[in-house]
C-alpha cells in the first residue's frame, strides 16, 4: 500500500518530541514491509534547507490567503511533500510557538492548511500521486478526514480511508468557531456531529469523528482514553469509537538508538561490554560538574518540563533522592514555573545535581549511556520513548504505571526479578510518596549488584524496534487500503 503520512514535525528536521521520532522512523520501518510512505509536512525554514533537489509539484493560488507551493524532495532517506506557504511556515525555531509558552496567533489556519492540503492530495490532486491511505498525526493533522468528507459531498468526489493516529489527547486544537469561513469549512461542520466541540472547532475532535480508524501508541492509552478519568472530555466520543481504536506500541530507530555506534557518547558498548557504561558516567558527571564517584547511583530525567511528565513529584522527592546518596541530571525544557524549581534546586544540593534547561540530542545520548537511571514519573503516557531508549542503554527505567510506560516495562519486584524478567523499575499511582517509594527500591536496587546487572541485561535483550509494530501497521494500512474507495455520502 501507499500512505500519505501527515505531521508538522519529523525528526531529523523538525522536533519538540515524541511525535517527530514516530513519523521519522515509521516509514522506514514500513518500507521494510513494502509499504511506501511519503510524508506531508509545513515546510519551516529548518525543513526547507533539508531538501535536497525539490521538485514543485502544485502551485496554490491561495492557501489560507496567500499563494503557496507544492514541493516533492527527498532529505536523507524520508520521502517528503513539503508545503512552501511562507505567511504560514516561514518561522524559525519551535513549530508552535513564537516565545516560550506563546502560541502563534494563527495556529488555526497554519495546520488547518496542511489538513487541507492532505485532503486535496487524497482527492487527487497530484496527478502521478495518489495514496491509498492517509495517516493523519495528532490535532495538526485532525481537519484532514473533515475536509475529505465535506469535500465528498460537496463535489461528489471519491476520497481515500483516513486513520487519526492520537499520540497525546493533551493537546486538542480548539480554536475559535469565528474562524470557520477562514479555514473553509460549511456552516453544517458547526454541530455535535461535526468539528464542533463545546462551542469551538475541535481539530482532534473532528479527527476521531471522521477518521475511518484511529490508532494511538500503546494498548494501554488506547484504553484509558476512553474512560472519563482518562478521556480528557473526548472520553465518550472515543468510547463510541471503540471498535475502531486500536493501540500500536511504538518503537525506537535502533540505528539512531544504539550504544554500540553512538558517535555522541564518550565510551561505545554492548551488551557484553556494559563495563564501559562507567566511562560514560564519569564524563556526564564532569560535564555537569558533579562529584566523580562512580558509587553513586546517578539518575537522570530528559523530558518535557509539563504536568504530564510528573517533574513537580520529582521536584518534592528531591531530598529523599539525595538522603539516598544519589546523584541527578536533568535535561529539559518546558513550563518556566518548572524550569526555576530545577535552577534553584541544582544550586541548593552542588556535585550532586546538574541541570541543562533546553534541548540538546548528543547530551540525551550521553545521558542515556552514562545514567544509571531514567526517570519518567509520568501522570499519563500514551506511549513514552525515553524508557525505550534507556533500555537499549541498560539504563534502568523509573516509570510510574500508566499508559505506554505500564505496556513496556516489567517493573522489579521479587517476581520481576527471580523469573529474570524485569526490566526496570514501575509505581503506582503516580504521586510523589510512590515515587520516593520507588526511588529508595532503585537505590536498594543499584546497591545489589547481581540483581542490578540482570535489570540490566533484561531491559537491553528485549526488542523496542519498530519491528513488531510496523508489521501491525502494515497489515491496518493493508485492511483499509483493501475497502473500495468510499464513495460520496
Ligand atoms: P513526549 O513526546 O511526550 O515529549 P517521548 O518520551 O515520547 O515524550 O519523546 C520524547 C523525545 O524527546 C525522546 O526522543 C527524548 O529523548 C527527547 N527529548 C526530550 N527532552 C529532550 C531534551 N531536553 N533534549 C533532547 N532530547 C529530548
Ligand atoms: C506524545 C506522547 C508520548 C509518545 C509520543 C510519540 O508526545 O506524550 O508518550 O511517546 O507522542 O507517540
Amino acid at each position: 500500500a501507499s500512505i500519505l503520512s501527515v505531521a508538522a514535525e519529523i525528526f531529523p528536521l523538525i522536533k519538540t518530541g515524541g511525535l517527530a521520532d514516530v513519523v521519522g522512523a515509521l516509514p522506514l520501518a514500513l518500507a521494510r514491509e513494502g509499504v511506501k510512505v511519503v510524508t506531508l509536512i509545513p515546510g519551516y525554514p529548518a525543513v526547507k534547507a533539508a531538501l535536497e533537489t525539490p521538485n514543485m509539484v502544485h502551485r496554490f493560488a491561495s492557501l489560507m490567503g496567500a499563494p503557496a507551493r507544492l514541493l516533492r524532495a527527498r532529505a536523507g532517506a524520508l520521502d517528503l511533500l513539503v508545503i512552501d506557504a511562507p505567511h504560514l511556515y516561514d518561522r524559525p525555531g519551535n513549530p508552535y510557538l513564537q516565545a516560550p509558552g506563546v502560541e502563534w496567533p494563527d495556529n488555526g489556519q497554519r495546520f488547518a492548511a496542511l489538513a487541507k492540503v492532505a485532503a486535496e492530495i487524497g482527492l487527487g490532486l497530484l496527478a502521478d500521486y495518489r495514496p491509498d491511505v492517509i495517516q493523519a498525526h495528532d490535532w495538526h493533522a485532525g481537519l484532514t478526514p473533515a475536509y475529505l468528507h465535506y469535500a465528498q459531498k460537496e463535489r461528489r468526489l471519491r476520497a481515500p480511508p483516513v486513520v487519526l493516529s492520537i499520540h497525546n489527547l493533551a493537546f486538542q486544537g480548539l480554536f475559535p468557531a469565528s474562524l470557520r469561513t477562514k479555514l473553509g469549512l460549511p456552516a453544517e461542520a458547526m454541530a455535535i456531529d461535526g468539528v464542533e466541540y463545546w462551542g469551538d472547532i475541535g481539530f482532534l475532535k473532528a479527527g476521531i469523528q471522521f477518521a475511518d480508524q484511529v490508532t494511538t501508541v500503546s494498548p494501554s492509552y488506547a484504553a484509558e482514553i476512553t474512560t472519563e478519568e482518562g478521556g480528557m472530555g473526548l472520553g465518550g466520543l472515543l468510547k463510541t469509537r471503540a471498535k475502531s481504536l486500536v493501540g500500536i506500541l511504538n518503537g525506537i530507530d535502533a540505528d539512531v538508538w544504539n550504544p554500540e555506534t553512538d558517535t555522541d557518547i564518550s565510551a561505545r558498548y554492548t551488551a557484553e561490554t556494559l563495563e564501559r557504561r562507567a566511562i560514560n558516567k564519569l564524563a556526564l558527571q564532569a560535564k555537569f560538574g558533579l562529584r566523580p564517584d562512580a558509587e553513586a547511583p546517578l539518575f537522570g530525567i530528559l523530558s518535557r518540563l509539563t504536568d504530564q511528565k510528573g517533574v513537580d513529584l520529582l521536584l518534592g522527592a528531591l531530598p529523599v533522592l539525595f538522603a539516598e546518596g544519589a546523584q541527578l541530571i536533568v535535561c529539559g525544557q518546558g513550563e518556566p514555573r518548572y524550569e526555576a524549581a530545577f535552577s534553584q534546586a541544582a544550586e541548593r544540593y552542588p556535585g550532586a545535581m546538574g541541570r541543562f534547561l533546553g534541548y540538546r540530542e548528543d547530551l540525551a545520548h550521553l545521558i542515556q549511556a552514562g545514567a544509571d537511571a531514567i526517570l519518567a514519573p509520568s501522570r499519563f503516557e500514551p506511549c513514552g520513548l525515553t524508557q525505550l531508549c534507556a533500555m537499549r542503554y541498560g539504563a534502568v527505567p523509573v516509570v510510574s504505571r500508566t499508559g505506554g510506560l505500564s505496556d513496556t516495562i516489567i517493573d522489579a519486584n521479587t517476581a520481576g526479578i527471580a523469573r529474570s524478567a524485569a526490566t526496570g523499575v514501575q509505581f503506582a499511582p503516580a504521586t510523589q510518596d510512590m515515587l520516593e517509594d520507588a526511588i529508595r527500591r532503585t537505590c536498594a536496587l543499584y546497591r545489589d549488584p547481581v540483581s542490578w546487572r540482570r535489570v540490566q541485561l533484561n531491559a537491553m535483550a528485549s526488542d523496542s524496534s519498530w519491528r513488531v509494530s510496523a508489521a501491525e501497521y502494515a497489515a491496518l494500512f493493508a485492511r483499509l487500503a483493501a475497502r473500495p474507495l468510499r464513495a460520496p455520502a
